[in-house]
């Protein structure tokens, strides 16, 4: 199985993202790795404790990284997920123990421990743990095998300022240091994960499962949709961060280009816009595989197909 780590600041769609790991054989999460985003960091974690409980894996280790940004002072979004950040279902609170070790520690001891180019980092959230270990210890960043983070966008701009994806704009000085590492990047962007959107019958399948996980995952998606349909005026919502681990199980359900992507950390207007040379305009090198087109028939049958198994 491949070596996982999984950052996440859930959020219904990390959740998703999360159940859809904890389903594959072909995956081994070595942990799970909280940052502060979507809601602050005593949600995300507790709610990543809450979804290994649902999933019956109550041995994952589950680790608080950083409460705030490297630079900036941290945005939520409850006005997207709600004020747990896991809305739409009420889970009762985690028994399983947070691990008492820092997130950045445990990337970067199981980085040094793992062999060279074994372990991937699945990022689902703002960069801020992966870039304060690759800051603090920089022996790691030749030691990752791939980072596939969900983040940015190009055609479909910004779902948080006209010009910014979350997870970027959360922390874009740490987008900075993950996309200038040199680190093997695959980035599903906006303009992928807007292509894979729920509809009533995908939640449906969900439900029909007739299983714990079907029903929280049917209720956690119907939550989001009411909010992204009303903002995007499309049949459903996005389902962004279960992209990267259907990437990792299947990347024939997705095609992209080897582009450069800067990281605008400058402008007020423009902060956190991943500037994506997709026509290869500049000289640049390439950074970065751009996800440009997901299948989004396939993403859903693999989807529903492993959530069955939990
Ligand atoms: C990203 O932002 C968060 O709200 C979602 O969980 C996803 O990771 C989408 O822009
Ligand atoms: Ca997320």
């Amino acid at each position: 199985a491949r070596k996982i780590i999984i950052d996440t600041d859930p959020g219904q769609d990390d959740a998703v993202a999360i159940l859809l790991a904890l389903a594959s054989e072909e995956l081994e999460v070595l942990g799970i790795c909280c940052v502060a985003g979507n809601v602050p960091l005593a949600r995300t974690e507790e709610n990543a404790r809450k979804i290994c409980e649902l999933a019956g894996r109550r041995e994952m280790r589950v680790f608080a990284g950083c409460d705030r940004p490297m630079q900036r002072a941290l945005v939520t979004a409850e006005y997207v997920h709600g004020k747990t950040g896991l809305d739409g279902i009420a889970l009762a609170p985690p028994t399983m123990p947070l691990e008492s070790q820092h997130a950045v520690d445990f990337l970067i001891e199981t980085l040094r421990k793992e062999p060279p180019g074994s372990v991937t980092l699945c990022t689902l959230g703002p960069l801020t743990n992966v870039a304060t270990a690759f800051a603090r210890a920089p022996d790691i960043i030749p030691r990752v095998a791939e980072i596939v983070a969900m983040g940015g966008a190009y055609f479909e701009v910004g779902n948080t300022t006209p010009a910014a994806e979350f997870n970027i704009y959360v922390d874009p000085q740490a987008a900075e240091i993950v996309f200038k590492s040199g680190v093997p990047l695959v980035v599903l962007p906006l303009d992928a994960t807007h292509q894979v959107l729920t509809t009533r019958t995908r939640i449906e399948a969900f439900r029909a499962l007739g299983t714990p996980v079907g029903q929280a995952v049917a209720a956690w998606t119907d939550f989001f949709e009411r909010f992204d349909m009303a903002k995007y005026g499309s049949e459903g919502a996005p389902l962004h961060d279960p992209c990267v681990i259907a990437y990792l199980l299947k990347p024939e359900l997705f095609e992209g280009r080897h582009i450069n992507v800067e990281i605008e950390t400058g402008s007020e207007l423009t902060l956190g816009m991943t500037v994506a040379d997709w026509w290869g305009v500049t000289d640049r090198p390439a950074n970065a595989y751009f996800v440009g087109k997901a299948d989004a028939a396939g993403f859903y049958a693999l989807l529903t197909e492993r959530l069955a198994r939990l």
